[in-house]
């Protein structure tokens, strides 16, 4: 498919038939994602993609707990609120497949050399290590589009990323950064609309 085709047709897609995906499937929307560019070229991400059904529930309810514990506002709106949070958490247990995308630190440059912690460059460089995320992620959402596929990208599920880690095994140096959750799209969805290019561009001359 086109690239600009691609880029426009890609929409966030949360509901799936029941084809699977398969491994090398999995394995090849990875590899795009690591063509992105990344800090100092660190490529500090690592993939574990999933497609076990009894996993994916027992990861689920183990986010839909943390949600549920976590202390209301004195409004009525606090159990809906958790609600709506919840199903954009957990409907990952019903797609074929996930894919969880792991960051690990990266040393800069600057901090071999001068005394500002390595927290404080991140957050000065506006934090390079996830931004070098967001390029892998988008490069995946995009591969999965080309390969006829939907995905979404997700963060929400992020409240329960140290049991996430733990039930995956995954060396405790890297963090869960975001997940994508991958299959066959249940029916065609519409891209949403965007801004128009006039209301966010500029040019200075
Ligand atoms: C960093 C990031 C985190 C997101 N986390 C979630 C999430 O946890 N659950 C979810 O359902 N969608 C999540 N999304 C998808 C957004 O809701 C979606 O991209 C947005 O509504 C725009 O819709 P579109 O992707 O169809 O253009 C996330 C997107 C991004 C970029």
């Amino acid at each position: 498919m086109d690239f600009i085709d691609v880029a426009q047709k890609r929409t966030s897609v949360r509901s799936f038939s029941e084809e699977g995906v398969s491994k090398e499937a999995l394995r090849e929307i990875c590899r795009i994602g690591g063509l992105a560019p990344s800090v100092n070229n660190f490529q500090p991400w690592r993939f574990v993609a999933m497609a076990n059904k009894d996993k994916m529930s027992e990861l689920a309810a183990v986010v839909a707990q943390k949600i549920e514990e976590l202390p209301e506002k004195s409004c009525e709106l606090g159990e809906q609120i958790k609600k709506q949070v919840e199903y954009f958490s957990i409907f990952f247990e019903k797609a074929p497949a996930v894919i969880f995308v792991f960051v690990s630190p990266y040393e800069s440059v600057l901090e071999r050399g001068v005394t500002l912690t390595h927290d404080e460059v991140n957050r000065m460089r506006a934090y390079p290590d996830m931004q070098s995320v967001g390029a892998c992620m988008q490069n995946m959402l995009l591969a999965a589009v080309n390969m006829g596929l939907g995905a979404c990208w997700m963060t929400s599920p992020l409240i329960a990323k140290h049991e996430i880690a733990k039930m995956l095994n995954v060396d405790s140096e890297y963090e869960l950064a975001a997940m994508m959750v991958v299959g066959h799209a249940s029916h065609d969805f519409p891209p949403k609309p965007k801004k128009e290019i006039d209301t966010i561009f500029e040019f200075v001359s």
